[in-house]
């Protein structure tokens, strides 16, 4: 098998087809899979495909204890805040001095990566380039503590609790507040059992929980696990939180709820492959009459998706560029 993306394609150029990496965040690439020691990632979906092949794959809020075997690749984030995150995060993971190297795409910025780097006083050097793509070499050297990454801000009367990787960062998402206007007009006012796909940092989960229904989130970054959960309690709030490919960890659990802004890009390509199974898959996650409200911009192909799961759907909300439809079990 053959590196299917730009900064693996770079990857097996320059170490060669018999590479043996520990991929720091990496994407999804057979390739990369296959000349793997091991990976971290929060990415839970990720994970799973490392460890369908065999590989020790963790979670960096619950990093392996084994000592790591293969040259550690970081692959830069497009949040640059991200990435320096992840260098921080490198240099109190592996001991003083370790070589690692870092890879991605012109288009993402890893041309700013040097700097960043020498900001965090580390030095670097230039390996190779091509495919759009630039590798670098550098070395962990030893940081301060790790500064708290995780942020605090208000918005609708609670606190949220967020960081660099988990969506909209320190903002509110314009469809998650028309989504929760839209839920004010028209929950039953009785309390429920609510699912929370893709909860962030816990907006929704939040808003729901202090109007008394029982809320379980998910999400498949680990981050935003962390983040919903430590937003529930800055509110005194109570929730069940975990990482999830889609439903993948509810098993057969089911819900009068399900709500969510759902996800339709995976970093900078769009993807509808975790909404089309949120969908596709809601009915058997609802109780008898159970719901699916979502929010989506309004050019997303839902409506015929809707249609085919729930045999009609209704349309709560639109301001024309984000839509609120709901489907009935
Ligand atoms: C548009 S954001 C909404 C976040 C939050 N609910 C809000 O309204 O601000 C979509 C969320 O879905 C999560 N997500 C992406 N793919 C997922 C998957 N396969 N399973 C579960 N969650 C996923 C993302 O990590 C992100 O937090």
């Amino acid at each position: 098998m053959s590196a299917q993306l730009p900064a693996s394609q770079l990857l097996e150029r320059y170490h060669g087809p018999a590479a043996q990496l520990l991929p720091i965040a990496p994407p999804a690439d057979g390739w990369l899979v296959e000349r793997s020691t091991a990976m971290i990632s929060g990415d839970v979906a990720l994970r799973q495909q490392w460890q369908d092949a065999g590989k020790l794959a963790s979670s960096p809020l619950a990093p392996m204890n084994a000592e790591p075997a293969g040259r550690v690749v970081l692959f830069w984030p497009k949040a640059h805040a991200l990435g320096t995150w992840w260098l921080r995060w490198l240099c109190q993971w592996l001991p003083e001095n370790t070589p690692f190297e870092i890879v991605g795409e012109h288009q993402g910025g890893i041309k700013r990566v040097p700097k960043l780097l020498a900001a965090l006083g580390m030095g670097c050097d230039k390996l190779d380039n091509a495919r759009r793509c630039s590798l670098f070499a550098s070395r962990t050297v030893a940081l301060p503590e790790q500064p708290d990454e995780w942020q605090r801000f208000e918005a609708l009367g609670m606190t949220l609790v967020s960081h660099p990787s988990v969506f909209g960062h320190g903002k509110v998402d314009e469809g998650t507040l028309l989504l929760l206007d839209t839920l004010e007009a028209h929950l039953p006012r009785r309390p429920m059992s609510v699912l929370d796909m893709g909860c962030g940092d816990g907006i929704i989960s939040a808003w729901l929980a202090s109007r008394g229904h029982t809320v379980t989130a998910v999400d498949v970054n680990a981050f935003a696990v962390e983040a919903c959960r430590q937003t529930l309690a800055a509110n005194q709030l109570t929730g069940s939180v975990c990482e999830s490919d889609v439903y993948r960890a509810l098993g057969d659990a089911r819900f009068d709820l399900i709500v969510s802004n759902p996800p339709f890009h995976q970093e900078r390509e769009i993807s509808y492959g975790p909404s089309a199974r949120l969908i596709d898959e809601a009915r058997q996650h609802l109780t008898p009459k159970g719901q699916l409200v979502l929010v989506a911009n309004a050019f997303l192909p839902y409506p015929e998706r809707l249609e085919r799961a729930f045999g009609s759907f209704e349309t709560l909300a639109d301001n024309r560029r984000f839509r609120v439809y709901r489907g009935q079990s």
